[in-house]
């Protein structure tokens, strides 16, 4: 299943009628930095608001998240799900802190995805360039086990932002994962994949694909594009800009939702 970090209302509105439009169920989610630049309050309003009158499947995830208060904050606000990225602890101390926030988030029937092995590259400002902590699968599955937490996102070659060679793309790591393990697999980095290489890794097992950097180039071009128009004419009119970038991040993601194969499965 695709999921998008999205950016504010225009984003988020653009994401549901793609899944709309496309017939697919869909995760939204939120890095910590635009939980916080909204505010959680009202991200959730506006979620809410958003999905109203959806005919699939939206759940609402918070990414990336050290911070366990603004895990407690978004439990407290009802989101579907949490990544807590544990992945800057040692892996004593992940597992302790995973299993008290598995806790706290099942109290609540809330989902949690958990990272304890860093994913390369920084996303919104969470994450590091190098690798600080690997583990085999083995390990990362029994640390799962005993946490107790429903997702793993492992390393598996990928990297969030833009890619500046090609990556060593491990899908036979998540086809071991799925053999160790009947909990969801977790593939960050999405933007920068060829098609062939997101069906590699659908057909090893993965269950979630995490779409950034994408949406973010597509919503920023779109609008440098409909800004620049707005210059030539002399008629600057910020609706027509709401709606060139939603248009352009809606096309986007329909496109994701058919590359991944959701696309009329809602
Ligand atoms: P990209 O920014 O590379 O699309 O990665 C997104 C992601 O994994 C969010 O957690």
């Amino acid at each position: 299943m695709a999921a998008f970090n999205v950016v504010d209302d225009v984003s988020l509105r653009a994401i549901v009628a793609a899944a709309n439009r496309a017939s697919s169920p869909v995760i939204i989610q939120a890095s910590v930095k635009t939980a916080k630049s909204i505010g959680v309050g009202l991200l959730t309003a506006m979620f809410d608001a958003a999905v109203s009158d959806s005919r699939v499947p939206v759940a609402l995830h918070l990414d990336h998240c050290p911070d366990r208060r603004v895990i407690e904050d978004v439990v407290a606000a009802g989101w579907s799900s949490v990544l807590f990225d544990a992945s800057n602890r040692d892996l004593e101390t992940a597992i302790r802190e995973s299993r008290e926030v598995a806790e706290l988030a099942h109290a609540h029937g809330i989902g949690v995805e958990s990272e304890i092995e860093n994913i390369v590259g920084v996303e919104d400002g969470v994450g590091s360039d190098v690798i600080a902590h690997a583990y085999s699968a083995q390990q990362v599955v029994e640390a799962a086990q005993a946490s107790g937490i429903d997702l793993i996102a492992p390393q598996l070659g990928t990297a969030h932002g833009v890619y500046h060679g090609r990556p060593k793309l491990l899908p036979e790591r998540a086809r071991e994962f799925r053999a160790l393990s009947d909990k969801p697999i977790v593939l960050h980095g999405g933007t920068g994949l060829t098609t062939q290489e997101f069906q590699a890794f659908i057909e090893a097992g993965v269950s979630k694909i995490n779409i950034s950097t994408e949406l973010k180039m597509t919503y920023m071009k779109s609008a440098l594009a409909s800004l620049r128009r707005c210059e030539q004419t002399q008629e600057w009119d910020p609706p027509t800009l709401f709606n060139e970038i939603g248009g352009a991040v809606e096309t986007m993601a329909v496109g994701f939702f058919e590359i991944f194969g959701s696309a009329g499965r809602a």
